[in-house]
């Protein structure tokens, strides 16, 4: 969801920087505008370190205004949130003031708008505050919070903003995928040979991280079960860590339980050693041996299911990738093939690019962010999904 984030002059400022990291790593992609009044509690360095794009703080940036004029700005944003709204912000919003940045973006923009309140509790109580919210709220505005309890100025009562991970929690469940509960497998699953020693695939785990990412941006409730990754969980998900391939396939057993669509974007050792030494192997022989014997395939178990999820599989092809894809899609029972040309720089970068491959249609979808490319499949997919029978 493409998000943007207005800040109004508040000690709650400070708070827009965590706002915005959390909201970029649950998927939204997020620009920032603040208001004067806001540059005195945060700054536009901080906020642009961590969603990567310039902070917008003035209608009069010319610069700014070549890159992405502010009606463009307006009309980008699916969704406009104002955290902190102060007192003066909610007065300026009822009364529909165009008097700088913050405040034209919303009269431009056709995007739903949601304010987290927060200010002394008695502004907050003052009856000319609780009018102006009044007006907005008969205009379709959310308004969340604010919390009770201790305040910057010493008093206590509402006035808090909530809690930013309840903010963004308060994004999403209106999104496309509400009332959806995805099963996403991500990463490499490692097999061991002893107690220092695997085999194992090369995978970085971000493009299952992505889906699972942008699935819980759009309201889904997300199970990530992952092998041996790096990458930090993002919020809102609820992640299984697992090491094997057999470890794997109970846990996406059991999260599959009720699940509408099943994601394998898992690189899933296909061999395990047929045993697995007690002690560190001690090196003798100049060849050594292994002995593998096969996997279980999580992908054909779960499409195998009686009540199974809508299921989608990733082919990871360094030839003839549509034809091999094509046949795994088959040989497997999945509803979807996304199909990955591996000879081409994939692996652990933040770029690819897929070709999806149904029953009936096929799609390409170009090299692109891995964030992006997981946003486009899922619109994709969702239709599909919808007239499926899983
Ligand atoms: N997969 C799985 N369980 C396995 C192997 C693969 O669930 N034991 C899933 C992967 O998560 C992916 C799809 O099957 O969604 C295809 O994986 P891929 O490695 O491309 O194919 P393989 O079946 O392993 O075939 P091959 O290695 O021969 O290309």
């Amino acid at each position: 969801m493409r998000l943007l984030l207005g800040i109004g002059g508040g000690i709650a400022a400070y708070k827009a920087v965590e706002l915005a990291r959390r909201a970029t790593q649950r998927g939204f992609e997020v620009r920032c505008v603040l208001t004067d009044a806001a540059r005195q509690f945060v700054s536009a360095t901080s906020l642009q370190a961590v969603c990567r794009y310039p902070v917008r703080d003035s209608l009069w940036d010319q610069a700014a205004e070549a890159a992405m004029g502010h009606i463009e700005l307006a009309r980008w944003a699916e969704h406009v949130l104002i955290a902190p709204a102060t007192a003066n912000l909610v007065a300026r919003l009822a009364h529909g003031f165009a008097n700088d940045l913050l405040t034209t973006l919303v009269l431009a923009s056709p995007a739903p708008l949601t304010l987290a309140p927060a200010m002394n509790q008695a502004m907050w109580r003052h009856p000319a505050t609780q009018q102006n919210l009044a007006v907005l709220r008969s205009r379709n505005v959310r308004i969340i919070g604010p919390d009770v309890g201790d305040q910057a100025c010493g008093d206590v009562g509402p006035g808090r903003m909530v809690d930013v991970d309840d903010l963004i929690a308060s994004l999403s469940p209106n999104g496309p995928l509400t009332g959806q509960r995805w099963v996403v497998s991500a990463g490499p699953t490692f097999e061991d040979i002893d107690p220092v020693r695997f085999v194992g695939n090369r995978s970085s785990g971000k493009m299952g991280f992505a889906i699972a990412s942008a699935a819980a941006a759009m309201g889904a409730g997300v199970t990530l079960v992952c092998g041996p990754v790096t990458l930090q969980t993002p919020n809102g998900i609820s992640r299984i860590d697992v090491r094997s391939a057999t470890q794997m396939l109970d846990a996406v057993l059991s999260a599959c339980k009720g699940a509408h669509v099943y994601v394998g974007a898992a690189a899933v050792a296909d061999y395990r050693p047929s045993s697995v030494a007690d002690q560190k192997l001690k090196k003798s022989a100049d060849v050594l041996e292994l002995r593998l014997i096969k996997n279980p395939d999580i992908l054909a178990t779960v499409a195998a299911l009686p009540d199974r999820p809508f299921v989608v599989g990733f082919a990871a092809e360094t030839r003839e990738l549509l034809e091999y894809a094509r046949r795994k899609r088959e040989a497997k029972g999945a509803d979807v093939i996304l199909a990955n040309d591996v000879s081409e720089p994939v692996f652990d970068h933040d770029e690819s690019a897929l070709v999806a491959i149904a029953a009936q249609e096929e799609q390409l979808f170009p090299r692109q962010s891995k964030i992006d490319l997981a946003r486009s499949v899922i619109q994709w997919l969702m239709p599909r999904i919808a007239g499926s029978s899983a």
